[in-house]
């Protein structure tokens, strides 16, 4: 934490995966203001591959950093105060990609002889819910990231004290949003299309039993492969074994069907977070060590129904629920900023050898 020292202003930088972005944040002991934050995303470039194409979101950052940048920094306006450091998402990401950042970045902190300070984007995922707050959760909290790379539960004794607690064993649970809607035929990116075709009227989300992955007593790992395939065998059909009883072929697709089974899928991907987050807070308060705040991050704390079942948990435990605005839960550089600044605070600054790397260091 901060406290007694001065506010800073971070610029940001985030290109680890397929948005390129960057954002100024004010940061003090009262917490983190945004005040650019400009996004370019890559979707359009990679749509028609069904998925990231590591050589083509590389050289898109390279043509599309600067644009943002100056969209940033003009949205931060021209009184902003001056820029006192630099922070990057220099890991976890496609390694092409967080060089461009990671060159910038530098470019950006020699040009305005300031420090830089590289921003692990799991850790940062993790206190997008405290930015624009009016003040800083109760700590220890539990944190929870789901995104496309990344499902993990953390211990976090502070907003930059985190040790990770749980992990998927397969499937990151953006993952498995994404692959569930191509076996449906849904368009990339699918998480978001998945999630709006639940929430269409008449969907049943009853109507299909999917597995909900406990995994062995007490463990609060996940996993999310289960949960993939059987969409997919109500989707092709299970295959066959010789020997084994011939099967009834499945029935043919229809928009209720297909409606039907993306709503199952909601509430059984949204069961098992719940599920785990609940063994978590249990057994912190058998340790008589309980969590006093929750805070979530990623793509996936987009999903509406996930949003829903967090505040239910949250108010069933008396737990303060950091949820990131809508803005904050994709990548972005504000909340890269947002952490550099936290970090900064805490006497935690790199220099110009910063390098990337393709795992998070949680
Ligand atoms: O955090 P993020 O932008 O990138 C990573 O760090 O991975 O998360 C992207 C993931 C994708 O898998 C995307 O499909 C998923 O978040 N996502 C959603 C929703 N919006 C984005 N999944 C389910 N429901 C949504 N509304
Ligand atoms: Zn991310």
């Amino acid at each position: 934490m901060s406290e007694g020292r001065p506010p800073t202003t971070i610029l940001g930088f985030e290109t680890s995966c397929d948005e390129t972005a960057c954002a100024v944040v004010r940061h003090d002991a009262g917490g983190t203001r945004v005040l650019g934050n400009a996004i370019a995303t890559q979707v359009d470039l990679h749509e028609g591959y069904g998925g990231v194409v590591p050589e083509i979101a590389g050289r898109a950052h390279v043509e599309r950093l600067i644009p943002v940048l100056r969209r940033a920094l003009r949205d931060a306006g021209a009184d902003a105060p001056k820029i006192d450091a630099v922070a990057v998402g220099h890991r976890p990401g496609l390694i092409g990609s967080l060089l461009v950042g990671v060159a910038a970045a530098k470019a950006a902190a020699f040009a305005l002889g300031v420090p830089i300070i590289g921003v692990d984007h799991v850790h940062a995922h993790l206190v997008a819910g405290l930015l624009d707050a009016e003040a800083d959760p109760v700590f220890p909290a539990l944190g929870l990231v789901v995104s496309g790379g990344h499902t993990a539960m953390y211990r976090m004794a502070s907003d930059i004290d985190v040790e990770r607690i749980a992990s998927t064993r397969d499937d990151a649970l953006g993952e498995a949003y994404d692959k569930a809607a191509t076996i449906l035929g849904l368009a990339y990116p699918g998480g978001p299309k998945l999630d709006a075709l639940a929430q269409e009227q008449g969907a049943d989300d009853r109507a299909f039993d999917l597995p909900v992955s406990r995994l062995e007593k007490g463990s609060l790992d996940f996993s999310f492969s289960g949960l993939k395939t059987a969409v997919l065998y109500e989707v092709n059909g299970v295959p066959h074994r010789p020997g084994a009883p011939e099967r009834p072929p499945v029935p043919p697709m229809t928009d209720a069907r297909r409606r039907d089974l993306a709503a199952s899928f909601q509430r059984a991907a949204c069961r098992a977070i719940v599920l785990k987050i609940t063994r978590a807070l249990e057994q912190a308060l058998d340790r008589e060590q309980p969590y006093r705040s929750l805070l979530v991050g990623g793509g996936v704390t987009a999903n509406s129904r996930l949003r829903r079942e967090l505040q239910d948990v949250a108010a069933e435990h008396d737990l303060e629920l950091r949820l990131p605005a809508m803005g904050f839960c994709l990548d972005n550089a504000a909340m890269i900023a947002g952490l550099g600044g936290r970090l900064l605070a805490d006497g935690d600054a790199d220099d110009l050898t910063l390098r990337a790397h393709p795992s998070s260091a949680l």
